[in-house]
């Protein structure tokens, strides 16, 4: 289906409805594209019209609500768009010309809002791409221009948000920042007149610091089940910035896109520039219906098999660091299969002849087998692994080289680096130009060549360590200023070529942790690695801020013997996603591998509501003793319910029942605690009880989380 708009002297007005929500552009009497409204959506359409005719417009007041905010010309705020046109003049000004609606499939929609500026020949297309029962819009430009030589886009947002100011309590931003080991940390505060920014200029890595993923709540900050929030991220994985901008009438402008600092883009006539898309959803209803319409649509839309299975895995990262050969590898194999996993992972350390790759100094970009560790190769590992009954998977980190290796030596012009500085080194090592599309085959062929090489290769763990230092590009020449896109955009086009070759092998996104997670990436991948921190305490903090965004089935949690929790804790916590182990088999008592090997029989049965059902936050780390967690099936029958002791003092504990969410109010469920350790008893008395839905939910249950039973699962099974 194809409605055409033409340009009208008229007022045009173009409601983009999903499910629940609106956005209304609206032009006004000079043609000029506005955003009227992002919000419910309204029972009567035909009132969207008038929206705008209750808000101030623009005018000297400086209101404006530009749905792509050109610079230069007549609007005041934070621009979308910056531009130096061929002729060296830097005024833009964009009017609406048509818009296009064309239906995708039942759930998809796209709108496609075509602007010009009447003294250029220069235009943006705006695209919404919406998500009819999610709720979920993307959102980015195409820029275009044919005029007599080359336009500079020094600022090229994706998207332009603004939602409307209200009498009550003004916007409440809730952000993300970090560090290694420190991954999520959030942070709620109410915006303050003027911009505020959130960024990253890291250019690898790019979240280190810093996420692009935000909530913004209206009026007050919202909370799991109450509250209109807005969630927010960037579907890229560079360098990003997103301007809140609360104007003089209290209206907040969101600009989200690449982050244009040391990155003005040269567009040659007839060439279109392509932002990455802006990923947004709105709920009424708080930040958890707001992240379950999110996990639901990643599942659907975005990551490699969101609604397919994962592989559980026996790790050998902290048991072994770089510390390995065959003989070593082989006893892993044979705990892998002895603790009921699924597939070995060997990390770092397998490569690198010239260059061992002994430690973290070398080695990188020389992705041969270590013939000292290794002397069967790689190849001979894989088969051993299937004598034992399980699957191979192995660790790269393909964009990056250590100067002490032969990659680096070979081709000194594949790394980015200053020609007139000395170099500077994040973990001892550079990245390689992916602008450079010889720099991308290479890349690609470290992959092609392990599964060329080893078809039954089952896994592989992406890892991207370093940031980038004294970008330059010998590829790029004069064109230095487009070196942290080009970078990104020649990753997706190697993480594409994979992706058509390797559609459904699952691939673990890692950056030194948690240090690139966002939807650009996890669109080639089948899960992520949240942090190195493993300390389970931490965990529960970190999985539950990554929960507000990505899916359980996401969450690569791994058991290691960070922190101070017994095995039961650590087990448990890495439940609560895809999980993992990266332990010594061997040191484990006799009670504590029998219940590893049971409560991976206990992850057999719910995995699949872990992985795909609905998600409900139920009490939080930050303001509870203990956290709660539950997965719903989509049926209803099943669930699963995650609390964890994180507060554990004299006293502490679960005083007071946790009200469940999600059941069926008609349904009775038996409620049993699982992973017992061998010998305790379950925490709810008996071995089972039963409760309706309707009790649960409105009564609760005490999870009777105490020094004594710091973490308890319990499962739901209607009767
Ligand atoms: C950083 C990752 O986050 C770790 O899990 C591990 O793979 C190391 N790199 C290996 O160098």
């Amino acid at each position: 289906m194809l409605f055409a708009g033409r340009a009208a002297a008229q007022q045009v007005t173009i409601p983009v409805e999903t499910q629940h929500n609106a956005i209304v552009l609206q032009t006004d009497a000079e043609k000029h594209l506005n955003m009227v409204y992002l919000g419910a959506k309204l029972a009567n359409t035909a009132e969207y019209a008038g929206i705008s005719k209750m808000y101030k417009q623009a005018d000297d007041s400086g209101v404006q609500n530009d749905a792509y905010t050109p610079s230069g010309s007549a609007s005041l705020g934070e621009p979308a768009i910056t531009v130096t046109h061929a002729d060296g003049n830097k005024s833009l000004n964009l009017t609406y010309v048509s818009h296009t609606v064309s239906k995708v499939d039942d759930d998809i929609s796209l709108l496609v809002v075509t602007m010009k500026d009447p003294a250029y020949d220069f235009e943006v297309k705006l695209y919404y791409k919406t998500y009819f029962k999610e709720d979920v819009t993307e959102q980015w430009s195409v820029i275009k221009h044919n005029e007599k030589g080359i336009v500079t886009l020094d600022k090229y947002a994706s998207a332009n948000l603004n939602l409307k100011g209200n009498t009550t309590g003004g916007f409440w931003l809730k952000q993300y920042h970090g560090n290694w080991a420190m991954e999520m940390q959030p942070e709620e505060a109410r915006l303050t007149h003027g911009i505020k920014t959130i960024d990253s200029k890291l250019g690898t890595r790019a979240n280190l610091y810093e996420h692009s993923m935000f909530a913004i709540s209206m009026d007050k900050p919202a909370t799991e089940d109450e509250g209109k929030v807005l969630y927010g991220a960037m579907e890229w994985s560079g360098n990003f910035r997103i301007d809140f901008e609360l104007d003089v009438a209290n209206n907040l402008k969101i600009i989200a896109g690449i982050n244009n600092a040391a990155s003005e883009y040269h567009l040659k006539p007839g060439v279109e520039f392509t932002t990455p898309a802006f990923l947004y959803t709105y709920s009424d209803h708080g930040k958890g219906d707001a992240s379950r319409k999110l996990q639901s649509w990643a599942r659907q839309y975005k990551i490699v098999d969101g609604n397919g299975s994962r592989l559980t895995l026996l790790n050998n990262w902290e048991s072994t660091y770089f510390d390995f050969n065959e003989s070593k590898l082989a006893g892993l194999l044979k705990d892998t299969k002895k603790l009921g996993v699924d597939l070995f992972l060997l990390d770092d350390g397998w490569f690198g002849n010239s260059h061992p790759r002994n430690g973290d100094n070398a080695g990188l970009g020389d992705w041969q087998e270590n013939k000292q560790k290794l002397p069967n190769g790689i190849s001979s590992l894989v088969k051993e692994a299937q004598a034992n009954g399980v699957k191979f998977g192995i660790w790269i980190e393909p964009e990056m080289v250590n100067p002490a290796s032969d990659l680096y030596k070979a081709h000194p012009d594949w790394v980015i680096k200053q020609p007139n500085r000395p170099e500077k080194y994040f973990r001892n090592q550079l990245v390689l130009d992916l602008a450079n599309p010889k720099v991308q085959d290479f890349v690609f062929g470290v992959v092609d060549g392990l599964f060329t090489k080893n078809p039954d290769l089952a896994y592989i763990k992406w890892d991207c360590n370093a940031v980038i230092y004294n970008a330059y590009s010998a590829y790029l020449k004069k064109d230095q200023s487009h070196i942290y896109v080009d970078y990104v955009n020649g990753l997706y086009n190697v993480l594409k070529r994979v992706r058509a070759k390797y559609p459904k092998v699952p691939l673990m996104l890692c950056s030194g942790g948690g240090g690139r997670v966002d939807y650009g990436a996890l669109q080639y991948f089948t899960e992520f690695w949240p942090s190195d921190n493993t300390d389970p305490l931490e965990r529960v903090f970190i999985q539950w801020e990554y929960s507000f965004f990505y899916p359980a089935i996401t969450s690569s949690n791994h058991v290691t013997d960070w922190g101070k929790q017994p095995i039961k804790f650590r087990v448990d916590v890495a439940m609560m996603g895809k999980m993992g182990f990266d332990i010594v088999i061997g040191k484990l008592s006799e009670s504590e591998l029998s219940f590893c090997q049971s409560a991976l029989k206990n992850y057999d049965a719910l995995k699949d509501v872990i992985w795909h059902g609905d998600q409900y936050r139920l009490a939080s780390p930050w303001d509870n003793d203990a956290a709660s967690i539950m997965y719903v099936s989509d049926d209803k029958s099943k669930a699963v319910m995650f609390n964890y002791l994180v507060n554990n003092r004299y006293g502490s504990g679960t005083k007071v029942p946790v009200r469940l969410k999600g059941l069926d109010p008609n349904k009775k469920y038996r409620v049993k605690e699982i992973n017992l350790y061998p010998g305790a008893g379950s925490v709810l008395g008996k071995e089972d009880l039963t409760f309706t839905g309707d009790f649960l939910m409105n009564v609760g249950i005490n999870p009777g989380n105490s020094a004594y039973h710091t973490s308890v699962v319990l499962q739901l099974e209607a009767i």
